[in-house]
């Protein structure tokens, strides 16, 4: 059973979502990719292992996604592995300012909009790439004067955003801002920071949360992947400042660039990690690692192990479908080779991916600036009922052995014409606790068509959800599950009844 999913891209769906779902919304397209790997009948359980990128990513609640050339989109070859591998797209040339307005308010949306519309029809997810930038960027805006080029920086972002509103999920706002070397300073070749100075970034940002509340803004960079980098600390420090200022920034994209002068380092997690905890999503933008045979497949293991490591990792996107179109095609550095067939690294990224073993991805396709106001409930160790502010229900603390407590919160992350995903995460209390129970009431009508990172049983209109390799939580710290519900026409959220720990 296949059908079409409305991802969040598009827009007829996420107008109908509350604004707190779209904040909070996986990134994934799990419908579709379980129904391309035949698993949406499963009643009760977790869900089996995946065939393919997509369908295994998004049972970890992530997308693994590729950039493409709208010139290779005639070849069969190509497009095939494409439909049947990957969840996410992004244009790898055709959405950067060279290729959008070539002269001065000039657009010229046709290439991109084909790969748009490709990855819409799809059902597959849009990242979009890149909006302020110093390279391929047309000579007219390099001539301008400082205040003309903040104006057309401005319009170039409010018409870009404008012309794909509600179809991409995140936008590398800014990229490759920083500098190379020990100084962790910003890119004196960039012509926007000659003329306007470490500001525009900042502009940029607030500029591109006013054209698409709901997509979410990104800073994108290469050599950013080692921790102790200065250029690496040097982001860190803009990201930091930017959070505690509210400027909008939702997510940090690590390209994830890698050959032997820029080796995977030991220290990733760490760096995914460290970024997460500021309060924003990281996603691996540009992946792809030079070398071939077991080093490169041990070193993709590295990098995607990583990603599901870290909660707010929501996706993994790699430069490019086959190593003969690479960017540095010499490097034989992508998952399929000239012939497109799977490499070994291929296989050690499914397998890692179907082993799962981290978290799920709590993170959110849809930045949206404010919480939402739509009211869930909280059922605390007194049984009251709170009003929230983001959606979604929150129960906890009912029961349990000693000392261990849990809550549990659900979110809508994904909608289809028959269905949608719902998105929990489950928290320790003080003490840390080595398993958990979810009991989840279901609405009238409902029925729960599929999970990934819990097994779940059904008792009428309640469901019972246990882990899946992710009981043990510390103290505070909080793990992910997700399920799919039929809605037999009702869309209510199912309701938290409690979180039981021990
Ligand atoms: O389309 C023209 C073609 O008409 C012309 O005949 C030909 C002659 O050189 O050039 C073609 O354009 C090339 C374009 O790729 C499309 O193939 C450009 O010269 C070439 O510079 C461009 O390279 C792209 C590069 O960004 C430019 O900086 C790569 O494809 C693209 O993979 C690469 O992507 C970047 C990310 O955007 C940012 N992070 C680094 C990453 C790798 O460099």
């Amino acid at each position: 059973m296949v059908d079409t999913p409305h991802t969040p891209a598009d827009p007829r769906q996420a107008r109908k979502r509350p604004r707190s779902a779209l904040r909070n919304a996986v990134v994934l397209g799990a419908g579709l990719a379980m129904a391309a790997a035949g698993t949406l009948t499963a009643l009760s359980g977790s869900a089996s292992a995946a065939s393919t990128l997509g369908a295994s990513a998004a049972e970890q609640g992530r997308y693994f996604g590729t950039a493409i050339a709208a010139g290779r989109m005639g070849e069969s070859d190509y497009m095939n592995v494409l439909n049947r591998e990957f969840n996410s797209i992004t244009a790898e040339n055709e959405m950067k300012w060279d290729a959008l307005e070539p002269s001065r308010n000039s657009f010229n949306f046709s290439t991109a909009d084909r790969i748009a519309n490709h990855a819409r029809s799809q059902g597959m997810m849009l990242r979009g790439h890149t909006l302020v930038w110093h390279s391929q960027l047309p000579d007219w805006v390099k001539n301008l004067s400082a205040n003309d080029m903040r104006s057309a920086m401005n319009n170039h972002i409010n018409r870009v955003m404008g012309q794909y509103r509600g179809q991409v999920h995140s936008w590398d706002v800014v990229n490759e801002a920083f500098a190379d070397g020990s100084g962790g300073g910003r890119r004196s070749e960039s012509p926007f920071q000659q003329k306007l100075g470490d500001g525009y970034i900042e502009e940029a940002f607030r500029t591109a949360r006013a054209a698409d509340p709901n997509a979410k803004l990104c800073y994108n960079d290469y050599n950013t992947d080692n921790w102790s980098h200065a250029k690496t600390q040097g982001v860190y420090r803009m990201v930091r400042d930017f959070k505690s200022r509210g400027v909008p920034i939702d997510c940090v994209g690590l390209q994830g660039h890698f050959n032997s002068g820029n080796p995977v380092p030991s220290n990733f997690q760490t760096t995914l990690q460290s970024f997460a905890d500021l309060g924003v999503d990281v996603q691996i933008t540009e992946l792809d690692i030079a070398g071939s045979g077991s080093q490169q497949a041990n070193d993709y293991r590295t990098i995607v192990q990583a990603c599901l490591n870290v909660a707010r990792c929501t996706g993994i996107t790699v430069w490019g479908v086959t190593d003969k179109y690479s960017w540095r095609s010499g490097d034989t550095p992508l998952l399929f080779d000239g012939n497109y067939n799977k490499k070994q690294a291929y296989n050690t990224v499914l397998e890692v991916l179907n082993n799962g073993t981290g978290t799920t991805a709590g993170g959110t396709t849809n930045g949206g600036t404010t919480a939402g106001t739509n009211g869930g409930t909280t059922a605390g160790t007194n049984g009251g009922t709170t009003a929230g502010t983001d959606g979604g229900t929150t129960a906890g603390n009912n029961g349990g052995t000693g000392n261990a407590t849990c809550t549990a919160t659900l979110e809508e992350s994904q909608r289809w014409g028959d269905r949608f995903n719902v998105q929990a995460t489950v928290r320790a209390g003080s003490t840390s606790i080595s398993n958990w129970t979810v009991n989840v009431q279901l609405n009238g009508g409902q029925s729960i068509q599929n999970s990934w990172s819990a097994s779940f049983s059904t008792s009428g209109s309640n469901m019972t959800v246990r882990p899946s390799g992710n009981g043990t939580l510390a103290a505070g710290a909080s793990t992910g599950f997700g399920f799919t519900v039929m809605a037999n026409g009702n869309w209510n959220l199912p309701r938290v009844v409690s979180c039981t720990a021990s």
